[in-house]
């Protein structure tokens, strides 16, 4: 049964009352119960972690190792500034789908770079709560490929 992690990177804590003109509505405690149901429904695990710190989801990505089978990350701002978090995903070699619920590349130029996507092995972004489903799918396919 492949164990997936969700991590979920700053400020996305706030989600349901954070600029829900840009993010919508739903929690992010609503979209990891989904997230947890969906898995399911594939035959797969999930574990959902939030933080707003880097060092903690670096760790995170370290303890992933031998634990987990793939990640599914959304970096938050950090996706646009951390080569540390990149280097934590090389380090590990786990297959990650990079994510996003905004389309990052109609925002601002400087959501346009992201250094988790040098690491992904694809990109989520614009669909809201829905891409957390489709980065799962998106995930327990190529781990069913390999
Ligand atoms: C985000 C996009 C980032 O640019 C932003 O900093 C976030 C959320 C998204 O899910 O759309 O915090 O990752």
């Amino acid at each position: 049964m492949p164990s997936l992690l969700l991590l979920n990177g700053p400020n996305l804590n706030l989600l349901g009352t954070r600029q829900t003109d840009v993010y919508g509505t739903t929690t992010l405690a609503e979209i990891e119960e989904r997230s947890v149901a969906h898995a399911k429904t594939l035959g797969a695990t999930l574990t959902a972690v939030q933080s707003n710190h880097e060092g903690v989801l670096i760790d995170h990505i370290h303890e992933a190792r031998g634990t987990h089978d793939g990640l599914i990350l959304n970096a938050g701002a950090y996706s646009h500034t951390s080569i540390a978090l990149m280097d934590a995903v090389a380090s590990v070699s786990l297959p990650l789908v990079e994510l996003h619920l905004s389309n990052i590349h109609a925002r601002e130029t400087f959501r346009h770079e992201s250094h988790v996507a040098r690491v992904a092995i694809g990109q989520i972004c614009g669909f809201g709560p829905h891409g957390y489903i489709l980065a799962i799918d998106a995930l327990v396919e190529h781990l069913r490929g390999r």
